[in-house]
């Protein structure tokens, strides 16, 4: 407490304008804080019964002998323009702001939009030049600014072009618990204001860290939880068929042109995979054919397959020795199976597999099936590529490389 009562006027209503405000008013000052909506402080007010008053800027500015500036730097001038100027005149004004960007901090580096050579204290002082501002408390976060627990006593670098304003704000800093260092005209703001840079970086890195390595929890419960729906769907699957069709014994083409029946493709088996092939013209259906090549020796362990394209039998026989397919393949032409089965869209074929069941009469039916593409359960290397830093990206398949 000091035996003058000074009235501190605060243009700024957040974090700054608060732990500036308490410091004031535990040394028994009386402090107006301003707000373009002074209702949102009502609860600011309750708590601080004695000696705070709210406002709008401009009557925290007039109320204040002394003021201070704590609003977001990109809309110091804003606020500014919403207080009469007269309010300002010959007033010792705290500049607390920093010139902080919107832009993302790089590796705990905030950005500025002043440039090495400028800051926004001159700009201030510049376009205000009845108004004796003082550039203090920027550097330091709001939680140290009144009492700072540092040891040995710290620092409050300050400077401005007014020497009674800032013997004032002086007298402040050391009623808030500070030692002081008066660096010189509002130049050195160049200087000092980059100083909340080097005091934020600890901080912000250690929430980068933070929220990194929340996200890669969140990645790997992602990953478990699919897991598990994945091991469920499976259960459910194959002990469930969806809705089982009847379907016609379709004739199919070789490519020796040997005719062969879909009854045939079941061997001893009742069951069947069929891959609905788009033929030789799609790069994408040859990359999830040469994947089923390299497994197909597992798969014929379990059950039959086949590959169906919708290529003349010539086409698809001289294709598939260019790419080495050990695997059963045969032709739709001149048929309606992949129509009837539903992997055909306005006369083209589609990407996918069925299965088939044949009952004890011999009756076929299309049980389940699934439709290809980038990322689905039958073609792995999106998987493979989604742990590289951005993933796929535009890669495309070829039929060479
Ligand atoms: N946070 C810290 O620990 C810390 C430490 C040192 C220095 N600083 C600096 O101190 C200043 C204040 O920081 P802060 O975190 O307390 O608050 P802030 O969130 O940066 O700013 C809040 C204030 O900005 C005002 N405001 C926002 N948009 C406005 C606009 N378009 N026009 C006019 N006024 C507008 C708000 O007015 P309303 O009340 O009307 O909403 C509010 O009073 C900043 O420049 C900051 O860089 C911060």
């Amino acid at each position: 407490m000091h035996n003058t009562m000074r009235k501190i006027g605060i243009i700024g209503s957040g974090v700054v304008a608060k732990a500036l405000a308490k410091g004031f008013l535990s040394c028994g000052d009386t402090v107006m804080m301003g707000s373009r909506d002074p209702k949102k402080l009502d609860a600011w007010l309750k708590e601080n019964p004695e000696r705070a008053k709210t406002g709008t800027f401009d009557e925290a500015a007039r109320f204040g002998d002394i003021l201070v500036l704590a609003v977001s730097g990109k809309v110091v001038l804003d606020a500014l323009s919403l207080v009469e100027e007269k309010a300002i005149e010959n007033k010792t004004i705290i500049d607390a702001t920093n010139p902080i960007s919107g832009d993302p901090p790089e590796d705990g580096v905030l950005r500025f939009f002043t440039g090495p050579n400028e800051s926004l204290l001159e700009r201030i002082q510049e376009k205000y030049p009845r108004g004796n501002f003082v550039k203090a408390f920027n550097s330091v976060g709001n939680a140290f600014m009144v009492n700072p627990p540092f040891k040995p006593q710290a620092t409050m670098f300050i400077c401005g072009n007014n020497e009674g304003a800032k013997k004032e704000v002086t007298k402040i800093c050391i009623d808030f618990g500070w030692e002081l260092m008066d660096m010189g005209t509002a130049k050195s703001a160049r200087a000092i204001e980059p100083l909340c840079m080097l005091w934020c970086i600890p901080g912000i890195r250690e929430m980068e860290t933070k929220t990194q390595k929340s996200l890669l929890e969140e990645i790997r419960e992602t990953e478990s939880a699919i897991q598990d729906l994945k091991q469920k769907l499976l259960t459910l699957k194959a002990n469930v068929a969806v809705n089982p069709q009847l379907v016609s014994d379709y004739t199919f083409t070789d490519g020796q042109n040997q005719k062969i029946r879909l009854s045939e493709l079941f061997g001893d088996k009742n069951e069947l995979l069929v891959v609905h092939n788009m033929g030789k013209s799609c790069p994408y259906c040859t990359l999830w054919a040469d994947e089923i090549n390299g497994i197909i020796h597992h798969i014929e362990n379990r059950t039959p397959f086949v590959l169906i394209s919708p290529d003349e039998p010539e086409i698809m026989k001289e294709f598939s020795a260019s790419r080495n397919w050990k695997f059963k393949i045969l032709s739709a032409k001149g048929n309606s199976f992949k129509k009837d089965i539903g992997f055909e869209d306005k006369g083209k074929a589609t990407p996918g597999v069925s299965c088939f069941i044949k009952d004890a009469e011999g009756k076929i039916y299309h049980r389940d099936n699934a439709v290809f593409g980038p990322g689905d359960n039958f073609c792995s290397l999106w998987y493979y590529f989604s742990l590289l830093p951005g993933g796929a990206g535009n890669w495309h398949p070829k039929y060479s490389y």
